[in-house]
């Protein structure tokens, strides 16, 4: 189990902003459109997306190439701002905080997991898990036994001092997954975790995912065009052409992969 909450009294920035109406929802959007304007040209990249996250969910968001996946999820960790519509992270609309404190929420309130691993290539599996503390400020002795338990958890405990091109691309994104986790965060983001990996790593990574979400309470939310990784999750959100189309599952068991390629066929993803 995974225990740096010594901090978490200060993450609230605007206190009086945390009391939300449904306490559990860690991650909302209203009406989320995000236009990109190519010259003379508009893409509609999302239009008036709606959808919510409970505290200790794992959420699929599956749709095609193209259909806004990656626009919506640098939304959601305040990467980028929606054109318009709302974004509700931890009780903190995005839109009331200024830069430097939605910087603040991102590095402390959400985890990164992307599909080409993005770890620093001179730094140890260790030394890349710890960075977001780094960053943060934090002194590292004092989590020297958290991230022994976080490479322990991503089955890496033998590899701590290896730099990524000692890895493989399982265990690079493993030891992205630990990063994403190290600063206990209210959500982990992941875009397409799996797209860079052979069918057996990446089920390893998804299961992965699945028991930290179980066992650890964390809440996930995954973009994925990918069926049998959409599988996994408790919740399947149907994205296309920048609108949510359907949704499937909510019963915490999952939904098979036969069930989601149904729904796509229909919907003709
Ligand atoms: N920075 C950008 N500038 C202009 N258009 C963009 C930009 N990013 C994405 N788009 C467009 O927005 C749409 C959604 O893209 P994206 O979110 O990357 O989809 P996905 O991740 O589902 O493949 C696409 O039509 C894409 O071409
Ligand atoms: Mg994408």
């Amino acid at each position: 189990m995974v225990t740096i909450c010594e901090h978490s009294h200060k993450f609230g920035l605007r206190e009086n902003q945390t009391a939300m109406t449904d306490p559990s929802s860690v991650l909302r959007a209203e009406q989320v459109t995000k236009t990109y304007q190519m010259g003379s040209v508009e893409v509609a990249a999302l239009r008036a997306v709606d959808f919510d996250v409970q505290r200790g969910e794992f959420v699929a968001i599956m749709g095609p190439s193209g259909s806004g996946k990656s626009t919506l999820l640098h939304l959601l960790g305040g990467l980028d701002q929606p054109t318009r519509g709302e974004i509700t992270l931890a009780g903190q609309p995005l839109s009331q905080l200024s830069d430097d404190e939605i910087t603040v929420v991102r590095r402390r309130k959400v985890g990164f997991i992307f599909q080409f691993y993005n770890l620093l290539p001179t730094l140890s599996a260790r030394e890349n898990i710890a960075l977001p503390l780094v960053i943060d400020g934090q002194p590292l002795d004092a989590h020297a036994a958290h991230i022994d338990g976080l490479l322990d958890l991503v089955s890496l405990a033998d590899r701590g001092g290896h730099r990524p091109d000692q890895l493989s691309g399982g265990q690079q994104q493993r030891v992205a997954i630990a990063r994403a986790f190290v600063n206990q965060p209210e959500i982990v983001l992941a875009d397409e975790p799996t797209g860079n990996l052979d069918s057996r790593s990446g089920a390893a990574i998804l299961e992965l995912l699945r028991r930290t979400c179980r066992e650890m309470q964390a809440t996930i939310l995954m973009v994925t065009h990918d069926p049998r990784a959409a599988s996994y999750a408790d919740r399947v959100v149907f994205l296309k052409d920048g609108e949510v189309v359907h949704h499937l599952g909510h019963n915490g068991k999952g939904n098979s992969i036969e069930a989601i390629m149904d729904v796509m066929a229909g919907l003709e993803l």
